[in-house]
């Protein structure tokens, strides 16, 4: 038996296009039966020029390791060395699979075969080709099925993240599929909701993702095709300027008219209407092929993006769905570190505090 953590200083990692993000948590026991708690202790950044990791293969190893070991505070750079080589470090999104599905069963008792029997009609690739976990949500004695939720990544994939953080030095506990991670910060710890789903829709720099909620536990993700980066494109091709500019501009104004660029709303409403069908789409995609579907009632918001001005407003009109930023702080202590953050990082913070908060909770 552990009498204390085996991974000791465990800690999560966010790998994303353009960018890795570090946090660390301590924990605090909850006493007389009330759940652990947790603080804030790191919380880092470092930008990675583009080619480096490209929709989610990383493409130059050498320079992510490099990258990999500033972030660490091991070759240098501005950052206190990390000592731990213990990690959770999330695969990208565009590149697993999630989903809960329906195995038959006369008993409740459920063989690993029957399970990757059903998986492999889900599975967007070749069972043999792909590394798969499963976890049991529940078992229906009235139908005789049980609902598995299962996830998915190439072994292509995932091996090469794991000699990726094994090549600087770290020890990866387990590698997380997005989905989990991002509902583990943003949907509240322990909280049940009855009769309505949610849903998070999660804006990058590069890519994006709309994750369904229910009967308190993950249902599915679809990519969606939106992105920090897609709306930068747009303004220097169309409104012909500088990258910086296209970035500073977006971040000022949002959705809301530019003094001096008669065209910027335009081009911001064409590529915003075209997130709110697609998110639309994924929810119906929802309604119509799931069983038992409760309606969406609420999306929140996680990812830099979720920040342009006035987008919860549009999506929460075009939707008529309520739609807000998330709070990725919600299900942890307030401290230093957060009260420094709060403004700025709750949302891109999102993915890395989930990270790290199962690095702390099941060793
Ligand atoms: N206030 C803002 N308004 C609009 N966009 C913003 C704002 N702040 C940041 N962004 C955008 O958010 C993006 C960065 O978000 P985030 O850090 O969540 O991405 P990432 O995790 O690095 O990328 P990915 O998840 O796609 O791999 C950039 O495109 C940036 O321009
Ligand atoms: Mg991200």
């Amino acid at each position: 038996m552990f009498l204390r953590n085996p991974f000791h200083g465990a800690f999560g990692l966010d790998i994303g296009d353009l960018s890795l993000k570090l946090a660390k948590l301590k924990k605090k026991p909850g006493y007389f039966g009330r759940p652990d708690s947790y603080t804030v202790t790191t919380l880092r950044a470092i930008s990675l020029p583009p080619g480096i990791i490209v929709n989610g293969e990383i493409q130059q190893p050498e320079l992510a390791r490099k990258k990999l070991l500033l972030l660490l505070g091991k070759e240098g750079g501005k950052f206190e060395e990390i000592k731990t080589p213990w990690v959770v470090a999330d695969l990208p999104e565009p590149k697993t699979f999630l989903k809960l599905i329906e195995v038959p069963s006369e008993d409740g008792e459920l063989s690993s075969d029957d399970v990757l029997y059903q998986a492999s009609k889900h599975l967007p690739f070749d069972l043999d080709e792909a590394y798969l976990d499963w976890q049991i949500i529940n078992y229906d004695s009235k139908s005789n099925v049980a609902h598995i939720l299962i996830g998915a990544v190439p072994k292509i994939i995932s091996d090469s993240y794991t000699y990726f953080l094994e090549s600087a030095g770290l020890s990866p506990i387990t590698l997380e599929i997005e989905a989990l991670t991002l509902a583990r910060a943003l949907i509240t710890a322990g909280k049940e909701y009855h009769n309505e789903a949610r849903a998070i829709l999660d804006l990058g720099a590069t890519r994006s993702c709309l994750i369904i909620y229910d009967h308190n536990t993950l249902q599915f993700s679809m990519n969606i095709n939106f992105s920090g980066e897609l709306i930068n494109t747009a303004l220097v091709q169309e409104l012909k300027m500088e990258y910086a500019d296209a970035e500073q501009l977006k971040i000022k104004q949002g959705l809301t008219p530019a003094k001096n660029s008669p065209r910027y709303l335009t081009i911001m409403t064409r590529l915003t209407n075209k997130l709110a069908e697609d998110v639309r789409r994924a929810i119906d995609f929802y309604n119509d092929r799931f069983p038992n579907p409760n309606p969406v009632t609420h999306i929140t918001m996680a990812g830099g993006v979720a920040n342009l001005n006035n987008l919860d407003n549009f999506l929460s009109r075009k939707l008529k769905i309520s739609t807000h930023p998330g709070n990725a702080w919600k299900n942890l202590l307030p401290g230093k570190i957060i009260a420094r953050e709060k403004q700025a990082r709750g949302l891109v913070a999102a993915s890395v505090l989930g990270l790290a908060l199962r690095a702390l909770q099941k060793p």
